[in-house]
Parts: structure tokens; sequence; C-alpha cells
């Protein structure tokens, strides 16, 4: 792992505080859940990178969807198709995927990284169904992508004419029998849920916390797994949601 200073070969924005950005940038050999460190900008401040997801890597074009959620990534949408940006990593474990029927459940911009799973589920043919869930229509972002993806991907919107509801509330229109493992991420709130849901097969939580220095030195990103405490950054951070302990 290391820094990389990447310019954006293409920026765009797939919904009024949703944007993706293209980085070229061979010879990685990236995996689902592992993400890169943004440097926002040059002067340090805001003095932390940000770290974003994997949602893409083919052939030397690595794709970053990101949401306007507060100062830095505010910043970050400002830039341009040209501009340069130094980023660190990859970061995290990699997810060794399981050859089993799988569930993917997206909770807003969770779908980022699990968007770069699914089409690892399908490169290595497994079968699996997708279910994105975002507040409105103009949030389901990845919409068109997926569903050339999977054959059986169900949306979802809080807001939505015909059917309202969330990501977990499509769940049970679903015979979950038929599923060997799940991944899932989304607002923490949602993983929340998802736990007491107690599914029957193994769901694997991408946790999204905040980072600090993303390395594994600072252990701002600490959480409780299987009684003890491991670090997002550099354990995960994507865990068994069956062994994460959440205080809510
Ligand atoms: C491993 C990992 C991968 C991630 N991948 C992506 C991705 O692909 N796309 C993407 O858009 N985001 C992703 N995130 C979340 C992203 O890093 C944060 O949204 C970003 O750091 C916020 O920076 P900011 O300066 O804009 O917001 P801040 O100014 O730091 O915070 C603004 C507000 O948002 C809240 N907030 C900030 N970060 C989070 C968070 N992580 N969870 C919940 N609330 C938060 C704060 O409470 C605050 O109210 C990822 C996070 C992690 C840990
Ligand atoms: S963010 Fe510093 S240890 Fe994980």
């Amino acid at each position: 792992m290391m820094w990389h200073l990447v310019k954006i070969i293409n920026k765009e924005w797939l919904s009024r505080d949703i944007f993706s950005m293209e980085f070229t940038l061979h010879g990685l050999k990236p995996a689902p859940g592992q993400f890169f460190q943004i440097r926002i900008n040059e002067s340090y401040d805001p003095l932390l990178s940000r770290p974003i997801s994997i949602a893409d890597y083919e052939k030397g074009r690595l794709l970053m969807i990101v949401k306007i959620v507060g100062r830095g990534t505010e910043i970050l949408s400002k830039k341009k198709t040209g501009d340069e940006v130094l980023i660190f990593g990859p970061l995290g474990k990699k997810l060794k995927i399981k050859n089993k029927k799988s569930l993917i459940i997206a909770g807003g911009i969770g779908v980022a990284p699990l968007y770069f799973l699914a089409k690892s589920l399908k490169k290595a043919r497994i079968d699996f169904t997708f279910v994105y869930g975002a507040r409105t229509p103009s949030e389901l972002v990845l919409k068109d992508e997926i569903k050339k993806l999977s054959s059986r991907a169900v949306f979802i919107t809080e807001t939505g004419s015909n059917k309202a509801g969330t990501a977990l509330s499509v769940l049970n229109e679903l015979n979950l029998a038929e599923y060997g493992a799940g991944y899932a991420c989304g607002p923490r709130a949602m993983l929340v849920e998802l736990k007491k849901m107690n599914l029957q097969f193994p769901v694997y939580a991408f946790c999204e916390d905040f980072l600090g220095c993303g390395c594994g030195l600072c252990l701002g990103c600490a959480i409780k797994y299987k009684g003890s405490y491991k670090r997002i950054c550099e354990d995960g951070p994507v865990f068994e949601l069956k062994g994460l302990e959440f205080n809510d």
C-alpha cells in the first residue's frame, strides 16, 4: 500500500449529492471491501484523509462513488475531470467471497463497495440477489448497472410511489432459505436491525464508520467484535455481522 497521485479521468454527478470519480491506476489486485484514504486538499485542511471504498476496478480504471455528508466530501465534490488527487491504499482486508448463493443488501451509499462485490460474484459465476434501498428514486445511483449484473435485483425507496420501504423490508418477501451467504453495507441503524433479524446464514457487514489515521495506528476506529476490540481500518472493514457488538 502506498500514496498514489492520480488524475480524475471522469467525474460525474449521479444525483443531487452523489458523484463518481474515475482514476487510472494500474497494477492493483483489489478485493471487495478494500478502500483508499483520500487527501481532501493540499493544505491539509481538513487534516484527516477520508476513506472511500473501491466501487469498481477493471483494467486499471478505479471507480469511487461519494456522497456529500460534510466538509471533506463537499470539498472533494468540487474536483473536476483532469484534477489530481492523492490517495493512499488499497487499505483493509481482502474479503474472500463465499461460493454460495448470495444475498447482497445495500442501503444508500452502501451500494458503492457492494457494486464491486456484485461484479466479483458475477465473474466467479456465483448466483446472487441484489436488494438495494435508498431514500428517493434519484438516490438509487447504480440501478442500471446493477440490473445488468443480476436478473434478480430488487430496488426500493422510502418515498416509492407503488411501494415504499427499506432494503430490509424487502427481505421478508424473499425465500431466505435459498441463500448461503449475505453481504450488507449501509447506515449503522440498518446493520443493527439486520443483526436482529438473525438470518440463518453468515452475513458479512461492511462497516463505514469514522476513521482516524486509516492505517491501524490511532485506534480511533475500534469496534467491538466477538468480545474484543477490532480496528475497522486494519482488521476490517468487513466483519461477520453476528460477531459485531453494537452499543445501540
Ligand atoms: C471503510 C470505509 C469506506 C467508505 N466508503 C465510502 C464510499 O465509498 N462512499 C462514500 O460516500 N462514503 C464512504 N465512507 C464514508 C465516508 O468516509 C464519510 O462519509 C466521509 O469521511 C465524511 O467526510 P466529511 O468530511 O464529508 O464529513 P464530516 O465533516 O467528517 O462529517 C459530517 C457529518 O456526517 C457524519 N458522518 C461522517 N462520516 C460518517 C460515517 N462514516 N458514518 C456516519 N456518519 C458520518 C458526521 O457525524 C457529521 O454529522 C466510507 C467509510 C469507511 C470507514
Ligand atoms: S483509523 Fe486509526 S486505527 Fe483505524
